[in-house]
């Protein structure tokens, strides 16, 4: 049995950055020189939860426009590829065409002010199984780093 990696940072932003509960933050961090996308929301109990942005049907970002990440309710993480529904505190797809399965998670520490983000070893571990994946994704987009919150409410439904 080998051992899982160790966990990765792999951003760091400003607490403050992050929006109100009902919206969310969406990024793009760099990971062994491939672009991460990853979305970060405060839920409820001030609960911070990140995950990484692909969908587990396709493998594709829940939003390709970054248009829109919850549904009308804002009770859900959504997919506008094929409508799946993420719970916010765990990530598990609760309707669609991967029901069942789940966003993969993030572990987030607030701290002094900052959000710490962190790879788990286990999922960089899978991650680097699915290379090619990430790799799709193509090159890193400094650009993206400095795209604030990302507020649904402000841009048309995809
Ligand atoms: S790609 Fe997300 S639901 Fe199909």
């Amino acid at each position: 049995m080998t051992a899982a990696s160790a966990p990765v940072l792999v951003a760091v932003l400003p607490a403050a950055q992050l929006p109100p509960v009902g919206q969310v933050l969406a990024v793009e961090a760099t990971w062994e020189g491939h672009a991460l996308p990853l979305v970060i929301l405060r839920w409820f109990g001030r609960q911070v939860r990140g995950y990484v942005n692909l969908c587990p049907h396709m493998a594709v970002p829940l939003s390709r426009t970054g248009a829109r990440f919850l549904d009308r309710e804002r009770r859900h993480l959504v997919c506008t590829t094929h409508g799946a529904l993420f719970r916010p505190e765990d990530g598990r797809c609760v309707s669609g065409p991967c029901a069942g399965d789940h966003l993969d998670a993030l572990e987030v520490v607030e701290f002094f002010g900052q959000l710490q983000v962190f790879l788990p070893g286990a999922l960089a571990d899978s991650l680097r199984g699915r290379r090619a994946l990430v790799t799709a994704l193509g090159p890193r987009s400094p650009a993206l780093d400095d795209r604030g919150p990302v507020d649904p409410d402000e841009r048309k439904p995809g």
